[in-house]
C-alpha cells in the first residue's frame, strides 16, 4: 500500500454518504456533466481569496496567473475579485479580455512572445513583462509602428532562487527574465526610447511549501527592486514579487503558512515607496477542483486489483506524476460514490489509455469499489484540463463545470 495526499479540508459527505462538491451531490453533477469531468467550486476559491486578502498587507495587489486554470466561466467569475491577471500567450490574452479584465490590469510574462502576440498586447494596452533585450527591441519597434508607447516592465532573473520550490525559475542561467546585472541598462534604454515604464517583475519559482523560503525570497526581491530604483533614479510604479505559493498534494505535505508570509511581507514593504503585487495560480484554485471519473472495469492481475476508469492522464496529467515531478506520488483520491464507507481494499486506479504511465493512483487504500462507482481525484483545480494532452488517443475532452458562481444579489 502507498500513501495518498491529503483531501483538502473543504469536502465532506452529502446526505447519501456520497461526496458533496459545493453542497451538490457528486453523482448528480456527474449525471448532468457526464464523466470524466472537472468540477470547480467557486465557494472554495472565494474562501481562499478572502483568507489571502486577510493575511497579506493592505494595498498588496493580488494577481491571478490564468495559466493555472483558464476555464472561461472561472475567469469571468475571477475578473472582479482579483487586482489583475497574469497571462502567458496570445490565447490567454484573448481569454482574459473575454472575461472582462481591463487591459491595464493584465500583465504578459513568458519567453518567446511572438510578434503578433506582442502587437495584440501593445495595441490593447497590456503590460509586457519583458523577458530579454531582444523582446524589448521588438516591443519598441511594434510600438513605434502602431504609434503607441508600449507599457513595459522588465522581468528580472534574480541572482537568488526560491528555495524548496517545485520549479525553479530564477537564479543561475535561465530562459526567464533578464539577468540582474543587465537590468539597469535595459531600463535606461526603455525609458529613453519612450516606453511607458510600468515596473519590475521577479518570479523565482513555483510550488513552495516552506513559508520561510518565500519570506526570504520576497525580502531579497524587495531589496533588489530598491537597488534598481536607486541605480535608475526612478521608482518602479509596480514591483511584482511573483508567487510560488504551494499547496499540499502529497502525504506528509502541510499547508503553507500564509499568515507568516503576510506578516513578514508587511514588515518588508513598510516604508517602501513602490506598490507591490504578488501573482498566484495554483494556491488560489488548485484545491477548489475535483476530477470525477467513473470506474468502467475492475480487474485482477497477479493478485493486484486494478480499477480502470473512463478518465486518465489525457485530462489530468499531473495526477499521473508526469507533469513536473521526478518521483511519482499519489494525489488525494477517494471513492465519491462511497465517500463515507470504510477503506477496505488496496487498488491501483488507472485511466483508459494504453500506456503504463496512465495511473491516477498507485496501490491506495479505498472502500470496496464497484464498476460504475465515481472516483474523485482532488487538487484538480490548477494545471488540470489545460495542462494535459487532451488529444492523445482521440478520447473526448473532459467536461468542466463551475459551481456556486451565481452572481451575488446587490
Ligand atoms: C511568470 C509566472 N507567474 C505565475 C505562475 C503561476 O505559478 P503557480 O500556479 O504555481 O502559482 C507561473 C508558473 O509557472 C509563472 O511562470
Amino acid at each position: 500500500m502507498k500513501p495518498k495526499g491529503p483531501i483538502p479540508p473543504y469536502f465532506e459527505a452529502g446526505a447519501a454518504g456520497r461526496l458533496a462538491i459545493g453542497g451538490q451531490d457528486a453523482e448528480a453533477i456527474a449525471a448532468e456533466a457526464d464523466t470524466p469531468c472537472f468540477v470547480y467550486d467557486a465557494g472554495i476559491i472565494a474562501t481562499r481569496l478572502a483568507a489571502l486578502r486577510a493575511a497579506m498587507p493592505a494595498g498588496l495587489g493580488i494577481h491571478y496567473a490564468i495559466k493555472a486554470n483558464p476555464f472561461p466561466p472561472l475567469l469571468a467569475w475571477m475578473a472582479g475579485r482579483v487586482d489583475g491577471f497574469d497571462i502567458a500567450s496570445g490565447g490567454e490574452l484573448r481569454r482574459a479580455r473575454a472575461a472582462g479584465m481591463a487591459a491595464a490590469r493584465i500583465s504578459f510574462a513568458g519567453p518567446g512572445k511572438r510578434a503578433r502576440d506582442l502587437e495584440a498586447a501593445i495595441a490593447a494596452g497590456v503590460t509586457l513583462n519583458l523577458e530579454s533585450e531582444g523582446e524589448a527591441r521588438r516591443a519598441l519597434a511594434i510600438g513605434e509602428r502602431l504609434g503607441v508607447a508600449p507599457r513595459c516592465a522588465v522581468r528580472i532573473n534574480p541572482a537568488f532562487e526560491l528555495r524548496g520550490s517545485g520549479m525553479r525559475m530564477g537564479g543561475g542561467a535561465k530562459p526567464f527574465g533578464v539577468d540582474e546585472a543587465r537590468v539597469p541598462a535595459l531600463l535606461r534604454h526603455l525609458i529613453a526610447a519612450g516606453a511607458d515604464y510600468r515596473g519590475l517583475h521577479i518570479y523565482a519559482g513555483s510550488q513552495a511549501l516552506d513559508a520561510q523560503a518565500i519570506i526570504d525570497a520576497q525580502r531579497q526581491a524587495v531589496a533588489l527592486a530598491r537597488r534598481l530604483d536607486e541605480a535608475l533614479g526612478a521608482a518602479a510604479p509596480l514591483v511584482n514579487l511573483g508567487g510560488g505559493f504551494g499547496v499540499p498534494y502529497f502525504a506528509g505535505d502541510a499547508a503553507l503558512d500564509i499568515g507568516a508570509i503576510g506578516a513578514a511581507l508587511a514588515e518588508t514593504v513598510a516604508g517602501e515607496a513602490a506598490r507591490f503585487a504578488i501573482e498566484l495560480g495554483r494556491w488560489i484554485v488548485a484545491e477548489a477542483g475535483v476530477y470525477l471519473t467513473r470506474v468502467v472495469d475492475r480487474k485482477l492481475s497477479h493478485d493486484r486489483l486494478f480499477l480502470v476508469t473512463d478518465g486518465g492522464l489525457h485530462h489530468q496529467l499531473a495526477a499521473s506524476g508526469n507533469f513536473g515531478t521526478v518521483v511519482r506520488r499519489n494525489y488525494p483520491i477517494a471513492n465519491a460514490s462511497r465517500f463515507e464507507a470504510p477503506e477496505a481494499a488496496v487498488a491501483t486506479v488507472v485511466g483508459c489509455l494504453c500506456t503504463p504511465l496512465d495511473r491516477l493512483a498507485d496501490e491506495v487504500l479505498l472502500p470496496e469499489t464497484a464498476e460504475g462507482d465515481l472516483i474523485a481525484v482532488f487538487l484538480a483545480g490548477a494545471y488540470g484540463a489545460s495542462a494535459s494532452p487532451a488529444a492523445f488517443l482521440g478520447h473526448e475532452p473532459a467536461a468542466e463545470r463551475l459551481l456556486g458562481a451565481a452572481p451575488e444579489r446587490p
